[in-house]
């Protein structure tokens, strides 16, 4: 992984330590002792020791192969958005950068969409809807790519991903083949699947997702109506729910283009029947919802905030002043930095409530 030119097209090019001489497949490239900056939306500045770009999932039999792969601990990524760096990475990156939108049904009732991994999930979103299906509306504005929507199953406004994933297809490393896996396989939760648990397995190729022409608009979360009804809308349609709820979350989050951040840096933690009585008694104004099973989800915004941390700052690392939940780099900030700011609100929300808090993004050369 040592020496030769800073970048390469991965086609008929041989270098002292990956021989692709004898590989003429599909494109990838390779990039050494790679700056992840501008790959994450946490603006932190760390390095990759190898940053492989796969444009055709077809080379990844090959790249997993080569003893580099097989030797070293190899990072999936994405767009960067549910990750903190808290340091250099070791090893490879792969980044995912394949495209296409393919329609394998398309009929009165519903569309089959299989979506490579490397397109950008706001789009699809988009797309979808001036397609005219209905469902990815309440998903609206998420950052990142279609390979990382499994990952976490990720959700907003009432609606998570899993309702629509029909198939993940998958590269998987154990057995070095191809695999598809239908939802149920996924062992999909609430900002959970089998993929964060088995995470060194998969490489997620594509996702095929069954999406209604006819749906039910879903309103029921806190001010979706109240900002259509701004809107001046009175029979919402799903194009006009997303523009209601890009604008609510515009809002309510800061903007990773202008300042760095990874969205909900913790997940909302679900706690037993007794706990949630406990908190309920002590703190009558904290947000409790039914997680199912006698479970009930807490709003960890409102318990980081009822600490005393909202706006919360150290150096470059803070809280954000706009929503508890969310970790911000004022510019610059480490790794470390963050991490620590993490550390600071897992151990005072511990404090006040007996609750840790559960990190959502993916913590890379570090634990909580
Ligand atoms: P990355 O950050 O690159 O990776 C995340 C994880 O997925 C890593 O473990 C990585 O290894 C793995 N991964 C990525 N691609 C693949 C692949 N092809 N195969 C295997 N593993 C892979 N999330 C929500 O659920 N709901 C929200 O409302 C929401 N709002 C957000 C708002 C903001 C402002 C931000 C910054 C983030 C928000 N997020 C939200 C979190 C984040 O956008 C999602 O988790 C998103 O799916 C991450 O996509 P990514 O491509 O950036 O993944
Ligand atoms: N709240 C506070 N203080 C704050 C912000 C919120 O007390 O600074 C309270 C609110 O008053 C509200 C409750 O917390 O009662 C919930 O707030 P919000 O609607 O913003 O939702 P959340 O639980 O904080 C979750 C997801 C978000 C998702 C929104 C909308 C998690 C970890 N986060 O946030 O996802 O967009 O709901 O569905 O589940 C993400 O995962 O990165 C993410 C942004």
């Amino acid at each position: 992984m040592r020496g030769g030119v800073a970048k390469r097209e991965g086609v008929n090019v041989s270098t002292p330590t990956i021989d692709t001489s004898m590989y003429a497949g599909p494109r990838y490239s390779l990039i050494e002792n790679a700056p992840l900056l501008a790959r994450n939306t946490m603006h932190v500045a760390a390095n990759a020791e190898l940053l492989i770009e796969v444009h055709d999932d077809a080379a990844l039999d090959h790249l997993f192969r080569l003893p580099q792969l097989q030797c070293a601990p190899v990072l999936v990524l994405g767009g960067g958005s549910n990750l903190l760096l808290a340091g250099d990475v070791e090893g490879v990156v792969l980044a995912m950068q394949t495209r296409g939108i393919k329609r394998i049904v398309d009929c009165e009732d519903h569309a089959l969409l299989r979506v490579d991994a490397g397109e950008n999930w706001d789009e699809f979103v988009h797309f979808t809807l001036a397609q005219g299906y209905a469902g990815m509306e309440n998903l609206v504005s998420i950052p990142g790519t279609v390979g990382a929507v499994p990952i976490q199953n990720i959700g907003a406004y009432g609606t998570e991903a899993e309702e629509f994933i029909t198939t993940v297809e998958a590269y998987d490393r154990t057995n070095r083949q191809r695999v598809r896996l239908d939802r149920s396989a996924c062992a999909f939760g609430y900002r959970d699947s089998v993929f964060k648990h088995d995470r060194d397995r998969y490489v997620i190729t594509a996702v095929e997702f069954r999406l209604p022409r006819h749906r039910p608009v879903q309103l029921d979360y806190a001010g979706v109506r109240e900002e259509l009804a701004e809107l001046g809308c009175n029979d919402p349609q799903p194009i006009q729910v997303a523009k209601a709820i890009a604008r609510i979350r515009a809002r309510k989050l800061p903007d990773p283009l202008r300042v760095g951040n990874a969205g909900s840096f913790f997940k909302n933690p679900i706690v037993d029947g007794a706990t949630a009585a406990r908190l309920s008694a002590s703190f009558p104004t904290l947000p409790q919802w039914n997680a199912g099973d006698g479970t009930r989800k807490i709003s960890a915004a409102a318990m980081i905030e009822l600490a005393g941390l909202k706006g919360h700052r150290d150096g470059a690392a803070g809280v954000s002043d706009q929503h508890a939940l969310v970790l911000i780099n004022h510019g610059g900030a480490s790794g470390a930095d963050l991490l620590a700011m993490a550390r600071h609100v897992v151990a005072t929300v511990g404090d006040k409530f007996g609750v840790i808090l559960e990190p959502e993004p993916r913590i890379i050369s570090a634990t909580l």
